[in-house]
């Protein structure tokens, strides 16, 4: 699944009734306003209004799927009070979404929630928890027929770190033992959630997660003892502590000196269908003997800074990527991206941590999207309008979008064949891309001239023991056993000279000819470039994909005998005999 990931108070503009509407007309308690340059989220990217628009930008993408998160605010304006009118907007959205062929992605809390909310207190009471448990009961009765993957609350662990231990987010406050508090009311509130939703109408056909970001905290100095054990704490309570929950039922949030929260809660084990993973990377730490101060976060000038203070880190995502695995739960990326002003690092950021997730993917980890962070330019929390992670770039004045150079990166992967599990990017039934052979004795032929055959291609390599293994068979029971019949079979050479391989194919002793394949240029118009040889392709007699091979497996390969004899078969009923000699 790809896709791009929005928020509601980031993008959609008027939202004057939550927490964080609030929180931009307030002062801090020595004046200063809250959010840099005074910023207020006001019209946002007017995505309310230009949605439509903004559909069509995620097609110009290639996305297939869109996150995005409902505010609550606007659907229940009043406790109690729920505005079907909002509601319908919703509606609408997601139909358009359906009707352009992509799908949608809902976050039920993405950072806001209604004044009337925070004002009893927010996540700060437990008792409050039944609040958001109807607003999400309603919305999931409205648009579970149309939203097959829900996201109950974005980032626990960064609205606490925020909004009570760094008061930068609402409400603003730094209090350790608050923020375990809230911490726990939030896992509590998805779990009640999660439970509740499932068992609504359309609550088993649909996929329900947590949104989770990992940031790692890294030591600063790999022999410095304070600055490990720092590490260790805050990785403990940032995520450790929700790993804990999901998989044990039990829940510490230890902060030495600070806060020390327990609580067990066995109804939360297993409490998802998949996890969302937001990633953008870690912070150094550095520990002191200091109890007022215990630990400082630092930068290292050698790493590639983005605008917002995280640095390029794809290692992190990978390692991330791991960390979460935990869950034994299908995996999906959420949220990554850069704020990247200048756009000067954006095609490398999306480069290296594509990479990432690619090898994550081939090593084996299950991961089944990647939205990317995000589709525009937008109000970007406490940092306002001075972060650039859209995708597109918005004039605030204008509201124009326009497709930043560095985003192509994105869109080009995206476009790209997906490659499956053994890393075909061609299946069964795709017509086969047409190749211009040339074979060692230097004779050429085009594949589309073999047209009314059925073919063989062999994609093999002199260093390749399993080909080796393999060969003998193709010699024996693909091409004798059928090239009287009007069979055509091809060895192509992965990116090896002439004489290597005319060595090669008289050490395995096979008669079959045999192509060159210069740097891995035919191989790649059907696998993955970094994916492995051993594969055979049968093509019939219309030139389309009819059986793909992936090592060396007797019964697969069994198979494609049979597969072959039976297109044979066809073939001759259908064409008169024909065979290149
Ligand atoms: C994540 C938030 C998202 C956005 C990115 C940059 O923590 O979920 O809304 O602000 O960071």
């Amino acid at each position: 699944m790809w896709g791009t990931a929005t928020a509601a108070h980031q993008v959609e503009g008027n939202n004057t009734n939550n927490n964080w509407y609030r929180f931009e007309h307030q002062k801090d308690s020595s004046g200063k306003p809250r959010i840099h340059n005074n910023d207020k989220s006001g019209l946002a990217a007017d995505h309310w209004n230009r949605y439509k628009e903004d559909i069509d930008l995620m097609n110009e993408l290639g996305v297939k799927y869109y996150r995005f998160s409902i505010e609550w605010s606007k659907i229940e304006p009043k406790n109690g009070i729920f505005n079907e009118k909002a509601l319908e907007h919703y509606r609408e959205l997601c139909t358009t979404l359906i009707d352009s062929g992509l799908t949608p992605v809902v976050t039920l809390h993405h950072f806001t929630h209604p004044i009337w909310f925070e004002d009893l207190g927010g996540f700060e009471k437990e008792e409050n928890i039944k609040h958001y448990l109807e607003f999400s009961e309603f919305v999931f009765n409205k648009l579970s027929d149309l939203v097959p993957f829900w996201c109950t609350i974005n980032e626990p662990a960064v609205y606490v770190s925020q909004g009570y231990f760094n008061g930068v987010f609402p409400p603003g406050k730094k209090d350790p033992v608050l923020a375990g508090q809230v911490m726990k009311n939030l896992l509590s509130a998805h779990v009640a959630v999660f439970r509740h939703l499932k068992t609504l109408p359309n609550g088993m056909n649909v996929q329900i997660g947590l949104v989770k970001n990992i940031t790692q905290f890294d030591p600063l100095r790999r022999w410095h003892i304070l600055d490990w054990y720092f590490s260790g704490i805050l990785n403990d309570i940032f995520t450790n502590n929700t790993i804990d929950l999901l998989t044990t039922g039990d829940f510490n949030f230890y902060l030495p000196g600070m806060a020390n929260i327990s609580y067990k809660n066995t109804d939360a084990i297993g409490a998802i269908d998949f996890i969302g993973l937001n990633y953008y990377s870690r912070w150094h730490v550095k520990g002191h003997l200091n109890t007022a101060t215990p630990f400082t976060f630092e930068t290292r000038p050698e790493d590639i800074q983005t605008d917002m203070p995280y640095s390029i880190y794809p290692e992190g995502f990978y390692r991330a990527i791991q960390t979460i695995s935990k869950l034994n739960k299908p995996i999906i990326i959420t949220e990554n991206g850069i704020a990247d002003n200048k756009d000067d690092r954006r095609e490398l950021f999306i480069e290296r941590y594509l990479y990432a997730l690619y090898k994550a993917i081939m090593d084996g980890y299950d991961i089944r999207g990647y939205f990317y962070w995000t589709l525009m330019d937008n109000f970007e929390w406490a940092e306002g309008y001075a972060m650039k992670f859209g995708l597109y770039e918005v004039d605030f004045t204008t509201q124009k979008r326009e497709l930043r150079k560095g985003s192509l990166a994105f869109s080009k992967i995206v476009k790209q064949p997906g490659a499956d599990k053994r890393g075909y990017i061609v299946s069964v039934g795709d017509q086969a891309p047409d190749l211009l052979l040339e074979y060692t004795n230097g004779k050429t032929v085009q594949l589309s001239d073999l047209l009314g055959q059925v073919v063989v291609l062999q994609f093999t390599a002199s260093w390749c023991s399993v080909c080796i293994q393999e060969m003998p068979h193709l010699e024996k029971e693909v091409w004798n056993a059928y090239k009287d019949k009007g069979l055509m079979l091809i060895g192509i050479d992965r990116d090896e000279p002439l004489d290597v391989v005319e060595k090669f194919q008289e050490k395995v002793g096979t008669t079959y000819p045999i192509a060159l394949d210069p740097g891995a240029k035919h191989f790649s118009k059907f696998a993955h470039i970094n994916s492995g040889v051993t594969r055979n392709i049968v093509i019939d007699k219309n030139g389309k994909i009819a059986f793909l091979t992936r090592l060396f497996d007797k019964e697969e390969f069994q198979a494609m005998i049979n597969k072959i004899d039976l297109l044979i078969q066809e073939q001759y009923q259908s064409t008169p005999f024909k065979r290149d000699s």
